[in-house]
């Protein structure tokens, strides 16, 4: 198989106060090199031992598929945050971001909003949808993939990923992924690799932070 645990993008203690050290070691060992083992010791036992992620993801069922969902989204998680993140995106992002949802501060109001009324374990994501920028959530181990849309960026709202520093605090959890955290570098790095095929309504009239 073409997949493993790579290292993560910063030391594990890197991004508190935000994400502790502590839940950062158990969220990776404990959680994500599980999913990660499981999925090895699945797919060893079955014929599609030589494949890859992303084909895996796309032809399996089951819990095979969840397990390679959740190694594919929690390596896509450590991407998306990053030590003295938040701050304002750069001017193409937050273009298509005004685009979409009227304002930077639009977007994150709806993912605070989408993250808040999400009933239990799953994630929340900003993906390109057929050509306009959304925010959505995922129960479990679903992906943005199996809907046909391509993910920019997404967090992890099952409890292991910010109980130990927020306890049942979600709302702050976000918040401070969105204010200190999240990596606009890769968000958008990720909307150059898919840009949207059209804009998703006229250019509002607001303005843009920081842009
Ligand atoms: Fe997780």
């Amino acid at each position: 198989m073409d997949f493993a645990l790579r290292p993560l993008p910063y030391p594990v203690n890197a991004l508190e106060p935000y994400v502790g050290a502590e839940t950062l070691r158990l969220h990776r060992e404990q959680h994500h090199a599980v999913y990660l083992h499981q999925l090895e010791r699945r797919i060893g036992r079955s014929p599609r031992s030589a494949d890859s992620l992303p084909t895996i993801l796309a032809t399996a069922t089951g819990s095979v598929f969840e397990l390679a969902a959740q190694v594919w989204s929690h390596e896509f998680l450590w991407q998306s945050m990053k030590p003295r993140g938040g701050g304002h995106p750069g001017a193409p992002l937050a273009g298509a971001l005004v685009r979409s949802f009227g304002s930077v501060d639009g977007f994150r109001r709806l993912f605070r909003m989408e993250a808040a009324e999400h009933f239990g374990a799953g994630w929340v994501w900003l993906v390109v949808d057929r050509g306009r920028l959304r925010v959505i959530t995922t129960g479990n181990g679903e992906l943005p993939l199996t809907r046909g849309q391509a993910a920019l960026v997404a967090l992890d709202l099952w409890e292991h990923a910010y109980y130990l520093d927020y306890r049942n605090e979600r709302k702050r959890y976000v918040e401070a992924f969105l204010e200190h955290l999240i990596d606009w570098d890769f968000v958008a790095a990720n909307l150059e690799a898919e840009p949207p095929r059209a804009p998703a309504r006229a250019q509002p009239a607001c303005e843009v932070e920081g842009a």
